[in-house]
């Protein structure tokens, strides 16, 4: 019998897709028990933009959060997504630095590390894997992520020499992320046969959104083609630009004969218990009804909605929505002067603000974003395709080559430690705080003062009461 596992995404993705990863710990902590019997193959809970949301808006502190999910559900693998190099920031960091933060991860619970660079250049997520084996116990798994998308140079035939590159590598699973929700059934049918025979018996995950409708088409037909993996959020978490229901999905499933291994009984308690959590977060305005929807916008333009979106945001600030649609032409050129990078961030941003300043300013490339003059410097990494010379030249002059962002990765002398023990003195209690602030130095400090000080008036009351 045909086998496919969930990974439920309800406490990390769907939170993120949704409602920009504002759940707090607290409304959902009373479900984790119930959720560790529902049979999934993980809970994606940690990683993305949680760990920068609990230090900026909600006054949590990650690793505390992960803990306790750990303590909570002790027998679901706990997975967490990871920008390589970037770790969840923006900014390259040293390979020292990238190393304590898997070490760290994996001590405070994590089971799943998925590993993924903007550009697939995997030369940024090699110091990753590599702590990852280090310091990982037998559950631990490494899996390696591409980043999906269409352009002249994303052929299947390409896709093939990356799933080759992951596997010999050393991951344990892949992983296919198609984060624009642009991945059609045909495609994933070409996809999935494609890489077959480079996969071998390596479990095989797809990643998708329903943003543009397709998902959970294009998810059955993975399955039908051997996908052993897919993700999937609680129903009412699913759909709009989150990802397809994971109750929906499994009743589909079933009856192909397909096994889940998953609890329906469980499954509909934890979609129950979430219900009045989303309706919260409806009510007080956090969840967006228009991020709930589907926009086939994206399958015209194959540009993320979350991009136009932005984009409209910036062009109605400097009063000149009338100029979207030419901005629109335009992003498809944007993208092949870079050599067609997958539209993801930080790339989307870089890729969708150029667009907007060159019609703008009515020439192109008049003005060019220093994000822009990095990536040619090669401070992301290496272009997927061939990169514009004429834009190559403007910017590094004639004969000017990218210089290898490894260079500066590359070093292990703890100076990014030394500087944020010196930055936060005592108020540095863990090896978990000092990475909380190399992470986001401003959004940690100030979590770790207000715990100070939280502290402080619980010892004041207690000796009060005394
Ligand atoms: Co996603």
């Amino acid at each position: 019998m045909k086998k496919v596992q969930f990974t439920e995404t309800v406490l990390r993705d769907a939170n993120q897709s949704l409602m920009a990863t504002r759940m707090k710990f607290e409304d959902f902590k009373e479900i984790l028990p119930t959720m560790d019997k529902a049979g999934y193959y993980s809970v994606e809970c940690w990683g993305g933009a949680t760990f920068d949301s609990c230090l900026r808006y909600l006054g949590e502190d990650p690793w505390e959060r992960l803990r306790k999910i750990r303590e909570a559900m002790p027998n679901t693998r706990l997975q967490m997504l990871l920008r390589g190099q970037n770790l969840l920031g923006y900014k390259h960091y040293h390979d020292d630095v990238v190393e304590k933060f898997v070490e760290l991860s994996i001590k405070n619970g994590i089971d799943v590390i998925r590993i993924f660079d903007a550009l697939n250049d995997f030369r940024n997520i090699k110091t990753a894997l590599e702590a990852t084996k280090k310091y990982g116990t037998d559950r631990t798994v490494a899996s390696g992520c591409i980043s999906y998308t269409q352009s002249p140079v994303h052929t299947v035939k390409k896709y093939v020499e990356m799933v080759k590159e992951l596997k010999a590598m050393g991951f344990d699973t892949i992983c296919f992320k198609d984060m624009a929700g642009t991945m059609s059934p045909f495609e994933a049918e070409s996809l999935i046969k494609g890489v077959k025979d480079a996969i071998g018996d390596m479990p095989l995950v797809l990643h998708t959104h329903c943003t543009t409708g397709m998902a959970y088409m294009t998810l059955t037909k993975a399955v039908e083609c051997g996908i052993d993996v897919i993700d999937t959020a609680t129903s009412c978490f699913s759909n709009g630009t989150s990802q397809a229901a994971t109750e929906t999905m499994f009743y589909a499933l079933q009856q192909y004969g397909v096994e889940t291994g998953l609890n329906e009984k469980v499954m509909n308690e934890v979609n129950d218990f979430f219900k009045p959590v989303k309706q919260k977060y409806i009510d007080n305005g956090t969840i967006n009804p228009k991020s709930m929807g589907t926009d086939s916008q994206a399958l015209v333009y194959k540009v993320p909605g979350g991009m136009l979106s932005n984009m409209i945001a910036n062009l109605k600030d400097m009063n000149a929505l009338d100029r979207f649609d030419e901005a629109l032409v335009e992003i498809p050129n944007v993208r092949k002067d870079l050599g067609y990078p997958p539209l993801v961030t930080p790339l989307s941003q870089m890729v969708g603000n150029q667009a907007v300043t060159n019609v703008l300013m009515g020439e192109r490339y008049k003005q060019i974003s220093n994000e822009i003059k990095n990536y040619f410097r090669g401070e992301y990494g290496i272009a997927p395709g061939e990169v514009s010379k004429e834009l190559q030249t403007k910017i590094l002059g004639e004969g000017g080559k990218p210089a290898d962002c490894r260079d500066e990765d590359k070093k292990r002398t703890g100076e990014e430690f030394a500087k944020a023990k010196e930055a936060l003195g005592e108020l540095c209690e863990t090896e978990e705080d000092m990475m909380s602030y190399i992470c986001f130095p401003q959004q940690a400090e100030k979590f770790l003062k207000e715990r100070k000080a939280k502290r402080e008036n619980i010892a004041k009351y207690t000796i009060e009461e005394i």
